[in-house]
């Protein structure tokens, strides 16, 4: 029997598991989101308050409830289509992780393959929340750790002849062309995300070679430091100091700024990429997140 119930988007997990109660969460619910986020056991959230808040107005939210007690919420971002990022993950109680999260997800899984959207997408640091994933079929893609950098020493400026500038809109095509030869689908960022970088608050820099953009950085002002949230080089220039000659310029902006440390996320196992932060001065920072991923029409 389904027992979650409510209206769009609710749902139940596989039989033989005892469910809560889901259903999409409303503003009305903000109160009782708000009081589970504080009394939750298990926790993933790396958003501030008013980002989780606007997630309820944008109809992108599920609650768990079992006895009237709201016991687990669930928040998405339509982020990197057809992946759909996994925002927020709470449970009241940790005990009862697996059923709740299995739950959360069988209500979202509709109105995300209504919406198009093909795959979950999971980043936090290890714990109980992840293992609850897991023995929901998630696999774990990746290992990402956290480089910092405490100072703004430039070993190299790069590749001279590549000129850098602000990303502009009619940039877009080739930065996502770039970006799809450069990253695997997981990573790759969609027409969607370029234009938020250019709405503002970020860092956006393109590096142009014979009139052709050959390679991109983002960064942001983070609280914790100067965030270096993207960089990549079209594979066919990759290895020609394009890379170096970014990296340059975001640590003089850096510095200019007077914001440190200057902070950036790797997969463990790129090594062209960590050779270069290494160089740079990066070291890791001791953080890390794991990343996960499942088809949202599993099994
Ligand atoms: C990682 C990436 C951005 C580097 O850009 P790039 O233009 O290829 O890099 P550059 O040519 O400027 O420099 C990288 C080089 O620095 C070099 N380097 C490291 N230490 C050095 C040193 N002490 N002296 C001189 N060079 C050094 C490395 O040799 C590396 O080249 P190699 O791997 O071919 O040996 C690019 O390869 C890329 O886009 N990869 C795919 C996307 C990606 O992984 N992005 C980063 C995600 S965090």
């Amino acid at each position: 029997m389904e027992r979650g119930h409510g209206g769009a988007g609710t749902g139940s997990p596989g039989e033989g598991e005892p469910s809560p109660e889901t259903r999409l969460a409303t503003p009305e619910d903000w109160p009782t989101l708000s009081a589970l986020l504080h009394r939750a056991e298990l926790l993933d959230c790396l958003d501030p308050r008013e980002t989780v808040y606007a997630g309820l107005r944008e109809a992108r939210t599920f609650l768990a409830f079992e006895g009237g007690e709201a016991v687990g919420a669930l928040q998405f971002q339509v982020r990197r289509r057809p992946f759909v990022h996994l925002r927020l993950l709470a449970v009241r109680h940790a005990a009862q992780a697996k059923e709740v999260v299995a739950a959360l997800l069988a209500a979202a899984r509709l109105p995300t393959l209504e919406a198009g959207l093909e795959a979950w997408r999971y980043m936090a640091p290890p714990g109980p929340v992840g293992e609850a994933l897991r023995h929901q079929g998630f696999r774990l893609v990746e290992e990402v750790v956290e480089l910092e950098k405490e100072d703004y020493d430039i070993p190299s400026r790069g590749n001279r002849a590549v000129h850098i500038r602000p990303a502009r809109e009619a940039d877009v095509p080739a930065l996502a062309a770039l970006d799809a030869a450069a990253f695997t689908p997981f990573w790759r960022n969609d027409l969607g995300a370029f234009q938020e970088y250019l709405r503002g608050g970020y860092t956006f820099l393109a590096a142009e070679l014979k009139g052709q953009v050959v390679g991109y950085l983002v960064a942001e002002d983070h609280p914790a430091g100067f965030y270096i949230i993207r960089l990549a080089v079209d594979p066919a220039w990759q290895g020609q100091g394009v890379g170096t000659r970014l990296l340059a310029e975001a640590i003089a902006l850096a510095k200019a700024q007077g914001t440190l440390p200057i902070l950036l996320n790797t997969q463990r196992t790129n090594r062209q990429a960590r050779r270069l932060y290494t160089w740079f001065g990066f070291r890791p920072s001791g953080r890390v997140l794991w990343a996960w991923t499942r088809a949202i029409a599993y099994p």
